[in-house]
């Protein structure tokens, strides 16, 4: 079994896009020491992450992600133990979603409206959405 954790959190004003990979690259580090694995998206001014290892150590990283002043308001959706992990390969994977609009089809899977509203996405919706084809596809992307 395995203990999964997922939140969402806003982006700290003035924190850019390469913050955000040095923030994935440096997390990678840590995760692969502590036998974490996950994802984090950046999506219209959010983060969404899931984290997926040994609950003391989810726990101990998700402690110091709250202190953490590159976001605010961080908000868990769910967390609970599984069979296996949803994300096995990547120590820490950033999905960076480029273009909302290029995603629309994607954000009205999982919510009623179509506007980007993440604090009411359940922890289910939120792993669809980062294991979603369309979201790494804008992810990978050339561009800015
Ligand atoms: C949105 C976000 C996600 C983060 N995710 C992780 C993570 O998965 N693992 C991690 O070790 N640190 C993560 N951090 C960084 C931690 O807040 C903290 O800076 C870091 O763990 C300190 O590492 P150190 O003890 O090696 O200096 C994240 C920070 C932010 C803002």
């Amino acid at each position: 079994m395995i203990y999964q954790m997922t939140y969402v959190s806003k982006v700290a004003d003035g924190v850019t896009l390469s913050d955000c990979k040095a923030i994935a690259a440096h997390s990678e580090k840590n995760n692969a020491r502590d036998g974490v694995t996950g994802c984090l998206m950046l999506c219209d001014g959010w983060f969404l992450q899931v984290l997926e290892g040994a609950i003391g150590a989810v726990n101990r990283i998700y402690e110091r992600i709250i202190k953490d002043p590159r976001h605010r308001y961080p908000t868990i959706l769910g967390a609970g133990y599984q069979m296996q992990r949803n994300f096995p390969v990547w120590q820490m994977r950033l999905v960076h979603v480029r273009d909302i609009e290029a995603i629309a089809a994607v954000i009205r899977r999982y919510h009623a409206s179509s506007a980007f509203d993440p604090i009411s996405l359940t922890s289910e919706s939120c792993i669809s959405l980062l294991n979603d084809p369309m979201a790494l596809e804008d992810s990978n992307r050339k561009g800015p």
